[in-house]
């Protein structure tokens, strides 16, 4: 199966697994690095809403806890409520923490076609230290 394909599926599979009691809105990523390894996350909501956390932060920070030390590659999103659902403005400034410069966001839209689209088209000129 095509790798993105693959990922994507991951991604649904830890979907299911979303804390979404609130928004009811479920998300789930799967993180590609250079090493090969993938990691998972979904949402993580809290009834102090703004303490929700992303399911794509989740997915990094699952990585960098597990001492990942490559760069991000690609990363899929799905959301059972939502085509092509993308990241949000907080989750493209830590994807841009960790990704290499031409990682790809991974999205499904209508009839399960694939998206592929890059973190610089997405997230163009993000802030960093240096
Ligand atoms: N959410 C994500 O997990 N990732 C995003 O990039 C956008 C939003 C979650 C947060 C919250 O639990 C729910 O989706 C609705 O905003």
């Amino acid at each position: 199966m095509e790798q993105n394909k693959i990922l994507i599926n991951k991604a649904k599979e830890v979907s299911k697994n979303a804390y979404a009691p609130y928004s009811k809105f479920k998300v789930g990523a799967a993180a590609e690095f250079e090493s090969g390894n993938i990691y998972t996350g979904c949402n993580v909501e809290n009834a102090s809403y703004g303490l929700t956390v992303c399911a794509e932060r989740n997915a990094i920070s699952s990585a960098i806890a597990s001492g990942e030390k490559t760069k991000l590659k690609k990363l899929a999103i799905f959301s059972p409520n939502q085509k092509k659902c993308v990241p949000c403005g907080a989750c493209r400034q830590w994807l841009a923490e960790f990704a290499c410069s031409s990682a790809e966001i991974i999205l499904e839209g209508e009839n399960e076609e694939i998206i592929v689209m890059t973190l610089e088209e997405i997230f163009p000129n993000a802030f960093s230290i240096n």
